[in-house]
This record gives structure tokens, sequence and C-alpha cells, in this order.
């Protein structure tokens, strides 16, 4: 970023970005209407330490009076209530079961002040810091639909890895919930920059999000509680990639070996999913982002199906970036499934058997419309690649990080592509 213009410009898109977030925070103030960021300050005494609601629960708004906290550990419901009791909001939460509900009462002037006084050290808390560098953009910004049309003639090669210096498009900040320091923005900035000059970022990335149970289990805590915290991680990856301008990203959340996981554990990883998608299906759609769920999705609950198609449907169109959530995702199973297509129009005489090559398995795989990925990361420091895209990353360059995964940020990711960068790819032939 170098003219007065464009930095102004810069600024303009970041204070309007601000002012329509506090604007929707804001609005289930003047309105009275439930929230789940009414409870985003409230903070628990749990396992001997005080911690923030949603790293012990789930919070969901059912209905417009009503809020409801799903403890991940029943045994923390008195806790829970007794936080949200005295966070000074006037809430009153009554438990049920397994659920707490907490009921809003209607908007009198006495509460809206009580919000108001809340919201403004909410607001405190929150404020971001006002130096933070902001990323270099190309003025030449293109989305990676428009960069397919470059390559369109080979159609399962359409992605390329990106040259950064064309590839910048405008990019999603994601800034609601960040929390950062200015210094730990600062060289991550610094890596994008560098990443930006050193040439292609990968098209297609793919990540082993792996080391949630051990994040969890070193801090004395309930393994679901690292999946949880591996949400956060999830945000920083989905907001780096659309700064580095990378166009397909696809990740392991659930393998169809994870069923064999106890019922708590499943549970809690399945109220995840509908709870990322809950909290991130808007942002997600405003910043381009386009999901999908790759992976046998027969044995989903109805509320986890629900919550996928919402986000399918609702993300559909993104131009930005292609998100894939690999979700009861067995590679094996999507190579079987890919032949069984295949015999099955065979049988069917719709095609030649002679005609099966590699091209004809890879259209009938989930990633059919995305070319392979180029980089896999995988956490944790763990050295397999678990049953994860076998077919599609024959070519890819693999990066393994002992980084846990509620631990990774996009500084990590940043690393990652700039290792990336240095590799020389030779796909079998000799290097020039
Ligand atoms: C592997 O860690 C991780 C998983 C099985 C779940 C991944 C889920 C998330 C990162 C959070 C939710 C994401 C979305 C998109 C909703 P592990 O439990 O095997 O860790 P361990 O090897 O240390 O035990």
């Amino acid at each position: 970023m170098s003219s007065i213009p464009e930095l102004t410009k810069h600024g303009r898109e970041l204070m309007h970005k601000a002012v329509e977030n506090t604007k929707r925070e804001f609005s289930s103030i003047r309105s009275g209407k439930a929230s789940v960021s009414l409870l985003d300050l409230v903070r628990v005494e749990a396992y001997g330490s005080s911690v923030q609601l949603t790293q012990v629960a789930m919070v969901a708004a059912p209905e417009p009076r009503l809020l409801t906290v799903q403890p991940f550990d029943k045994g923390l419901t008195q806790s829970i209530e007794k936080a949200i009791r005295d966070a000074d909001l006037g809430l009153n939460p009554a438990s049920q079961g397994n659920l707490i509900r907490v009921p809003l009462p209607a908007l009198s002037e006495e509460r809206r002040k009580t919000w108001l006084r809340w919201s403004t050290s909410w607001a405190r808390k929150v404020a971001l810091p006002s130096a933070t560098p902001a990323p270099k953009r190309s003025r030449k910004s293109r989305s990676w639909r428009r960069s397919r049309k470059t390559t369109r003639s080979a159609p399962r090669k359409r992605f390329r890895s990106t040259p950064t210096s064309t590839s910048n498009r405008s990019r999603g900040s994601f800034t609601r919930k960040r929390r950062r320091s200015w210094k730990s923005d600062r060289m991550s900035n610094d890596l994008l920059q560098q990443l930006r000059v050193h040439g292609a970022v990968p098209a297609h990335l793919a990540i082993i999000m792996d080391g949630n149970g051990r994040w969890a289990k070193g801090r004395a805590l309930p393994r679901p509680l690292g999946h949880h915290a591996g949400m956060k991680a999830v945000r920083e990856v989905v907001e780096g990639c659309l700064e580095a301008g990378v166009g397909v990203l696809t990740l392991f959340a659930f393998s169809q070996d994870n069923w064999k996981r106890p019922a708590s554990e499943i549970e809690a990883l399945m109220k995840l999913l509908e709870e990322y998608i809950a909290r991130e299906a808007n942002e997600l759609r405003t910043q381009g982002v386009s999901v999908r769920i790759l992976g046998h999705l027969d044995p989903l609950g109805p509320g986890a199906r629900r919550a996928v198609d919402r986000i399918i449907a609702e993300t559909a169109g993104g131009q930005s970036l292609a998100l894939n959530l690999c979700i009861s995702y067995s590679a094996r199973a999507e190579i079987a499934r890919a032949a069984r297509l295949l015999a099955e129009s065979a049988a069917a005489g719709r095609l030649d058997p002679g005609d099966i090559d590699e091209e004809a398995v890879g259209r009938m795989l989930y990633t059919a419309e995305w070319p392979d990925p180029d980089l896999l990361i995988r956490t944790s420091g763990e050295m397999r690649i678990s049953n994860f895209l076998l077919w599609q990353l024959a070519y890819a360059e693999l990066y393994v990080t002992p980084v846990l995964w509620p631990d990774f940020t996009r500084h990590h990711l940043f690393e990652a592509i700039l290792e990336f960068q240095r590799r020389d790819r030779r796909f079998g032939r000799v290097s020039v």
C-alpha cells in the first residue's frame, strides 16, 4: 500500500466494516432480541480457573426472547448459572436437564441502561488496536473464479498456484472476534508481504487439524474443550487464506473413523459444527466464502444436517474462497464410491470401461470441481495422512508442524505458505 488515495480507501473500508459490525452487535440491545453475544463477557469458574462461557458451553438463541446454554460438562451447570446471574445483566438462568434456559425479560428503560452499561464495557474489551498495519493489496484485484477462465481448457487444472502479485482480492478482515496484539499482527503482516513478493501461493490448501485432544489434556480440560478452542484456529486460517489469495481450503473436521469415539465427544463435535455454522454463516457469506461439506452425511443427526444444508445454501456462489469441510469423511470410501459410480455408468451402457482413466475417476470424487491440493498442512507433529484425500494428495507438498491445532494462527499459516514457496515441485520431472 503506497499512495494516500489507497490508504484512504483502505481506511474507509475498515471503518465501514467496523460500523456494520457495531450495528449488528448493538441491534439486539435496541430491540431486546436475544443475541448470543449478550453472554460474550460472562466468565465461569471452571476447573480451577476463570474461563469464557463459550469455552465451556454452547450458547444459542433459539427464540427472540430466549437464550439457551448447553454445558459441555454437566458438572459445570451450577457454576455457569451462577456466572450468568452474577454478570450484572439482569438475567435469571434456570436449568432444565442438560440445558440452561435464559429467558430475556421485556426491554424496559432500566434494562436498556443496564445493557448499554454492559455493552460499553464489552466494546472497550474488544476494541481493536488502531495502529494495526493494513495488509497490502494489489491494484489488480481478481477473484479465484475469474482466474479459472484463464485455464478453462484444462478442466481439472483450472486453478493454478496463484502468483500473489495478481491475486490479492478484497480481503476479509473477520475482525469482529479478533483479539490479537498489535505486535503479532505486525509480524504476521510482514510474513504476508513476504509471501506476496515470493510468488505463488497454493491454489488449494488442505489441512489435517490435529491436536485438539492434547491441547485440552495439557490444560486438564475435557477433550471437547480442545475441539471448541480449535474453532478459533478455523477462523484464523479462513481469514489467512482470504488474505493470501488461496482459492480452495479443505479442512478435515471429522473422519468416518471418528464415529468410533465416545458418544459424548461425538455429540460435542456435532454441536460444535452447528455452533460454527450458527456463528460464522453470515460472516462467511459477507466475505464471499462458499462452503461445501464433503463426506458421507447419512449418519448425521437432524440438527447437524439442517445446519450443513443451511450453510451450503446461504454461502452458495461465494467468489473469494471455496471452503470444504470434510465431515464423516474417508478417502478410501470416497474412492470406492467413485469406482461404484463408474461401474454403474458402465453397466447402464453410458460409459465404455475402456474410457475409465485418472480423469474419469477424478470426476467422480467429491473434489471434482477443484484442482488437487498443492499443500497439505498437518498440525501436532503426527507424520500421517490418516485416510485424507488419498487420491488428490498425490503431488501435494507436505508440511507438518508441532503446533497443536487450537494454537495454530494465521501467522503459522503464512509460515507454511512461505515454506511451500521454497519447495522445488517437479511432478516427476527433473529440475529446470
Ligand atoms: C483432531 O484432534 C480433531 C478433530 C477430530 C476435530 C476437528 C474439529 C475442529 C478443529 C473444530 C471444529 C471445526 C469446525 C469446522 C466445526 P484430536 O481430537 O484427534 O486430537 P488429539 O490427537 O490430540 O487427541
